[in-house]
């Protein structure tokens, strides 16, 4: 198994701009496993498929998708015959294709139902091999909810990045203005509120801090402080 740079922490956080330049920072490949939550969402929604519907149904629909993460894109293979789930962190076109649903997963409503579904045991299930298969294939630097307490618990390096609501909501607005969506900031505080409350008190891997994870506060912080904070801290083998 490779190093795994391990970092949870709320919607908003700035977990993925940190984590993707952290990656290119240290030469690590970076894996988005909130993408990967959000692609199933995507999937079964195409399927029709609800997140109250049985184990059975969703196991079923679950067999015949593959979901490819290759340089901070997202892909999508639907099989008509079961196939195994494969590791996510595709490189040089070896694995993969299908179809890039990068922007699609998107939208506030796959945000909703990726957070709906993600509290599903067995999609949980079906995700976990596949990014503990990640780390076999090169070093990373993994962001979700999870990755310091059930994905990664013994992941080389273990971070808790959170901010203040506020702060959170705003960058998620920006985030998603930037992508052209349709949205206003209080829509956008009612989103991160409502998945947050879901992410952390589900039964299954809610999100929390893992003991031994740092805790950073990014709330007044800029990106490149965040960035020199968290590459001192590896270096000083926190
Ligand atoms: O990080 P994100 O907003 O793209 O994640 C989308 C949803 O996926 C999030 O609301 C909860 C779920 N998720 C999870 O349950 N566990 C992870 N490791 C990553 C994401």
């Amino acid at each position: 198994m490779g190093k795994v740079i391990a970092i949870d922490g709320p919607s908003g956080a700035g977990k993925g701009t940190i984590a993707k330049l952290l990656a290119d920072k240290l030469g690590f490949s970076y894996l988005d496993t909130g993408a990967l939550y959000r692609a199933i969402a995507f999937a079964l929604r195409e399927k029709g498929i609800q997140s109250e519907d049985s184990d059975d149904k969703i196991l079923n629909a679950l067999r015949g998708i593959t979901v490819t993460f290759k340089d901070g894109r997202v892909f999508l293979k639907e099989d008509s015959e079961a196939t195994p789930p494969i590791p996510p962190l595709s490189r040089g076109g070896e694995r993969g294709g299908g179809r890039d649903i990068s922007e699609k997963i998107r939208t506030t409503e796959i945000g909703h139902y990726s957070s709906v579904f993600s509290a599903r045991k067995v999609i949980r299930d079906f995700l976990l091999n596949i990014q503990q298969e990640a780390a076999l294939q090169s070093d990373i630097v993994a962001e979700g909810r999870d990755m310091t307490t059930v994905v990664f618990p013994n992941a080389w390096r273990k971070i808790y990045l959170d901010a203040s609501l506020s702060e959170r909501a705003r960058r998620r607005y920006l985030q998603l203005k930037d992508k052209g969506l349709d949205i206003t900031e209080s829509d956008a505080r009612t989103d991160v509120v409502e998945r947050d409350k879901r992410d952390s008190s589900r039964d299954i891997s809610p999100l929390r801090k893992a003991d031994d994870a740092i805790l950073i506060d990014s709330t007044a912080m800029t990106v490149a402080e965040v960035l020199e904070n968290i590459l001192y801290l590896i270096k000083a083998g926190k």
